[in-house]
């Protein structure tokens, strides 16, 4: 079963750096020059940072983070992640499900989130959870991609 639990900073770091080894992470023209460490320490702070690390099998395998949103009620789905050999196997799905639960328990009503346009796996994974899609920013990716944004109603 997966649980999302509570993460240290120092626990962050070590799972921050896995993630910015693999440097998989495709950055927005704005922030290319920040490493995905900076970014969540950067956004990552006050009352609505919630960083979590996910368990499987009493093992971390990812992580998922909030970050604040300019909007009361809207909570903003950070920066996920999860080890290369637990992908493509729907766990991704099932920890933003957790998520979305957690952000509802806090009283959020909506949560904001964004991505690059060619993640197949985040794209598809907000798309079948009944996230939509209110904006693309085209060329906004350091390699030419567009950034999606998207809001789900929280019910
Ligand atoms: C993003 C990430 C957390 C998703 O986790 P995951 O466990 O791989 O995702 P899931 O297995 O739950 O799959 C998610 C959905 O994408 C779909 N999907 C995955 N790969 C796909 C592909 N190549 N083409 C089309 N759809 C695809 C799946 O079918 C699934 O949708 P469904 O539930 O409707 O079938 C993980 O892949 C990851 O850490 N990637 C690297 C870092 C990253 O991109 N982070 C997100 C930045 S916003």
């Amino acid at each position: 079963m997966l649980t999302l639990e509570k993460i240290t900073n120092e626990e962050i770091k070590e799972i921050l750096d896995i993630a910015e080894e693999e440097k998989i992470f495709v950055k927005g023209k704005d922030d290319a020059n920040m490493s995905i460490t900076d970014i969540v320490m950067h956004f990552g702070n006050g009352k609505d940072f919630h960083p979590f690390k996910v368990i499987l099998d009493n093992k971390a395998i990812g992580f998922i983070t909030s970050f604040p949103y300019k909007e009361k009620d809207i909570l903003s789905l950070g920066v996920m992640y999860t080890l290369k050999e637990y992908r493509g196997k729907g766990l991704g799905k099932e920890m933003v499900n957790l998520f979305l639960d957690y952000a509802k328990s806090l009283g959020f009503k909506k949560i904001f989130t964004k991505t690059w346009s060619k993640n197949k796996s985040s794209n598809g994974i907000f798309k079948s959870l009944g996230f939509v899609e209110t904006s693309r920013k085209l060329n906004d990716r350091i390699d030419g991609d567009d950034t999606v944004e998207y809001i789900k109603i929280l019910s």
